[in-house]
């Protein structure tokens, strides 16, 4: 199983040229299930889960693939499968994305359920709700959720749930609007940037959804769908992670390519810790000081603080000069990277949903366990830092969601290398991978 060998001490230097956004290109690429013919969307990360879900969509009927060049393309060959089954969906949660297409385009599904995670729970009973108002309620069989659904009509239906409100609850049940008989109305939407860019994807392909981005969604549904053209949004988090980086490295690094207006909170925070950021539309430059300032972070749907960002945000906090609070809002349980940074020396308190981080230890290498894939992030920009060297096992969660992010790390002056630790067949996970 490969492992990341983090020698720590640079200081990154240089420009970083951001990735299109995973969390953009999954549902998008559930949606051509809607449509007929060819579907081109450009810009797709070189990550395992783009690789998974083109597996899923393998497996129900939807031909295609990924170019060197990051072009997928795909089409409805064979509109029969209706079953996602259980091997591929527990490889990758956001599978369930294939729900909605699925009970709308050909009137059944049978998904399997993602289950729990090491993130915490992952429950599908908006996604449900969502669908369920539109005339397809699901039931659970074996571990599949299950649904037939004749005709969809247009409904209003309420997504917000205790953590704020779902983006692949929202994805489904819109993506499941597009084709259903009259006006659906999602009120408490996610709004995420990744929503409004499925929401211009299935407009590209005939559909007639308003106010996606907003808390409140209006789809008119259509008769059909074709394929389109789209290229997907920067990925927001990805250079969150390279920007976290810079500040931490006391670097000076340019991140290009991003959507600057889907970073407001990540450079509020890189600027309270005492990070230089300067901006233009597509680029981000951060300065790291000397010294980074203590900060409080509170995670919360969009436009507030990512939760994918909490781990990398902690790593950088260890290091500045006094007490940060983090409190985790979307995933209470999200913090399997706390026991890890401090067998690295981090001084770290879990209270509930929270962690009290007291900055200024020393950070200094250690073999560490990447549990998920943000986790494997923030070890990855501990290890930047800490003193000598740093070996980040399971890096197989990073290869999810970052592309290649060793040797972009190395041209910014980071000395990473990737290599097997040998360890394949005791670790392997024996069912389900984050
Ligand atoms: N929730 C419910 N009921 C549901 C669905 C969600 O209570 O039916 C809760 C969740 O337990 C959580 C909150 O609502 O507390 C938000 O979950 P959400 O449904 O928005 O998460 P998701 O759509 O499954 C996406 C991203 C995640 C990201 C979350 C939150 C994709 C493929 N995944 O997941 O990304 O953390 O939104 O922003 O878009 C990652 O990239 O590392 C990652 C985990």
């Amino acid at each position: 199983m490969d492992r990341l060998i983090v020698k720590g001490g640079a200081r990154l230097k240089g420009t970083v040229q951001v990735k299109g956004a995973k969390n953009s290109v999954l549902p998008i690429m559930a949606a051509t299930l809607l449509g007929e013919g060819q579907s081109v969307i450009q810009g797709s990360p070189d990550v395992r889960d783009v690789h998974t879900l083109l597996k899923v969509l393998d497996a129900l009927g939807v031909r295609g693939g990924r170019d060197a060049d990051g072009t997928v393309r795909l089409e409805v060959q064979d509109a029969g499968p209706t079953l996602a089954h259980y091997d591929l969906v527990r490889q990758m949660r956001a599978s369930i994305c294939v729900l909605g297409p699925l009970l709308a385009r050909r009137h059944r599904a049978r998904v399997s359920l993602p289950g729990g995670c090491v993130i915490g729970v992952r429950p599908i009973d908006l996604h449900r709700k969502g669908l369920k108002a539109l005339g397809a309620p699901t039931t659970i069989e074996d571990g599949y959720v299950v649904g037939d659904a004749p005709r969809l009509h247009g409904a209003s239906v309420f997504l917000g749930g205790p953590f704020g409100s779902t983006v692949l609850g929202t994805a489904n049940t819109m993506m499941a609007a597009t084709l259903a008989d009259g006006v659906t109305i999602i009120e408490g939407a996610a709004c995420e940037p990744e929503v409004a860019d499925l929401a211009a994807f299935l407009n590209k392909m005939g559909a007639r959804v308003e106010g996606a981005g907003s808390p409140l969604v209006r789809i008119r549904g259509v008769e059909r769908l074709r394929g389109a053209t789209h290229r997907v949004i920067p990925d927001r988090i990805e250079a969150a992670t390279f920007m976290v980086a810079a500040a931490m490295t006391r670097g000076d690094v340019t991140v290009e390519g991003v959507c600057t207006e889907h970073l407001g909170a990540v450079i509020d925070i890189l600027r309270s810790a005492g990070a230089e950021v300067t901006t233009s539309d597509s680029a981000c430059r951060v300065v790291g000081p000397e010294k980074l300032a203590p900060v409080d972070v509170t995670t919360l749907p969009y436009p507030g603080v990512p939760t994918d960002v909490q781990a990398q945000l902690m790593a950088m906090l260890c290091l500045a000069d006094g007490i940060s609070v983090v409190t985790e809002k979307i995933y209470p349980d999200r913090f399997m990277h706390v026991a890890e940074l401090q067998r690295m020396g981090a001084d770290l308190r879990k209270e509930g949903p929270a962690v009290i981080v007291n900055g200024g230890a020393k950070l200094s290498g250690a073999t560490v366990m990447a549990s998920d894939l943000r986790a494997g992030a923030c070890l990855v920009l501990a290890g930047l830092v800490a003193k000598g060297e740093t070996r980040v096992r399971r890096i197989y969660h990073l290869d999810r969601g970052y592309e290649r992010i060793e040797e972009r790390l190395n041209a910014l002056g980071a000395e990473i290398t990737r290599d097997d630790d040998g360890e394949e067949a005791r670790d392997k996970p024996k069912d389900g991978e984050e």
